[in-house]
């Protein structure tokens, strides 16, 4: 009933809260024979990990991860996997004023009236820190879709604000992303986008934007329609990630202005391989992968937590003032990258083996 675990075949379990010992995921449903140890996975969590440029918050985590179960001599074994990330950056300090307040636009207010209690050092299990276990487990799932399949899933900063990539995704030169904090594929717009961010920082406030994703080599008929369409997992999994606000897949909302003749994708035949010449789909059909690169958008609001006074209730419904302070990030945009990523790897990697289990039936006689 909880909504901590995610996949069918390929399942996570996330658990922890920000501020507590430690946070988590035990992923069942990995295949055994996989090389497997923590280096495969750290790169991942430090592309995520707080205190990693100076737009991002200051927050001090290392995010170390250690393996805890579910390998024998970096093998997997076939058993659930639990991945365990300690907790160091939290300051012991007194919540108690947070506590009788609601942050604007946070999750305190229907945690509180959900649960009639909540854990409000850091924001508990509603903190962005949890997903430290998403992307320790799409380390997985980005290597096993790697290895079976050479599937390669590239996210960036397409926006922030008003400031837009307009570069289509298959324009994209990847070995830029990594070169800016902000990573932005475009040199001189994430120079832009920095010093937007630096001077929202300034003013004690806070910006949106949107992540763009790009998977290549996916193989046609990834997705099990009707509900557990590709596109729909998909965009279950982006809005599952704190802050996301909106989803679309290939031609997105923009499609709504174009007419049939210029949006259908027409099939053609290039050496022997049916693709199609235009991409508005984004790589799905019907809920099932067509082969050709999926390509999405995440749109992300601006981080409520901002440095300045706003108007709030206080737990008797009272109006009084929040005062907010604290490291916080300014933008989101540059960490949720690594999240995007990893959720898309979690829901490729579970419908990859679910296609698996159907090609195995109809591969025997
Ligand atoms: C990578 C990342 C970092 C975030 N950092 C902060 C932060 O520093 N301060 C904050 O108030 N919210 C931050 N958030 C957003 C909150 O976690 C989120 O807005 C809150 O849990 C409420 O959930 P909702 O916005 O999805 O409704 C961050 C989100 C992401 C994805």
């Amino acid at each position: 009933m909880s909504g901590d675990s995610f996949g069918k075949l390929f399942k996570v379990n996330n658990w922890g809260e920000s501020h507590g010992k430690a946070i988590g995921v035990v992923v069942e449903g990995c295949p055994a024979g996989l090389e497997l140890s923590e280096t495969d996975i750290q790169p991942f969590l430090d592309k995520r990990r707080p205190g990693q440029s100076a737009i991002t918050t200051r927050r001090d985590e290392k995010d170390q991860v250690k393996i805890l179960s579910g390998t024998v001599d970096g093998i997997t074994t076939g058993t659930p996997i639990s991945l365990m990330i300690e907790n160091q950056d939290q300051k012991s300090k007194d919540y108690s004023e947070m506590a009788k307040i609601f942050r604007p636009s946070h999750a305190d207010f229907t945690y509180q009236k959900k649960y009639g209690i909540r854990d409000v050092a850091g924001g508990g299990r509603s903190s962005a820190r949890i997903t430290a276990g998403h992307v320790a487990a799409g380390a997985i799932a980005q290597k096993i879709l790697a290895k079976a399949l050479g599937t390669d899933i590239v996210g960036y900063v397409k926006s922030v604000n008003d400031l837009v990539l307009a570069m289509p995704s298959e324009q994209v030169d990847v070995s830029l992303i990594e070169q800016t904090a902000v990573r932005c594929p475009d040199l001189a717009l994430a120079e832009k986008m920095i010093k937007r961010i630096e001077a929202a920082r300034k003013n004690g406030d806070s910006l949106g934007g949107v992540v763009e994703c790009r998977i290549n080599s996916v193989p046609i008929g990834l997705g099990e329609p009707v509900f557990d369409k590709l596109e729909a997992d998909l965009a279950k999994a982006m809005l599952a990630i704190n802050a996301s606000k909106g989803f679309e897949i290939g031609s997105g909302f923009a499609g709504t202005l174009e007419t049939g003749t210029s949006h259908n994708d027409i099939f053609i035949n290039q050496d022997g391989k049916v693709k199609t010449k235009t991409n508005s789909s984004g790589g799905t059909l019907g809920g099932i992968s067509n082969g050709m690169p999926i390509v999405f958008r995440v749109a992300f609001k601006p981080t409520p937590t901002i440095i300045k006074e706003q108007a709030t209730v206080n737990l008797a419904g009272d109006e009084t003032v929040f005062h907010g302070r604290g490291r916080h990030d300014p933008c989101v945009l540059p960490r949720a990258v690594p999240i995007v990523e990893a959720m898309a790897a979690l829901v490729l990697c579970d419908h990859f083996l679910r296609f698996r289990a159907y090609k195995g039936l109809f591969d025997i006689n």
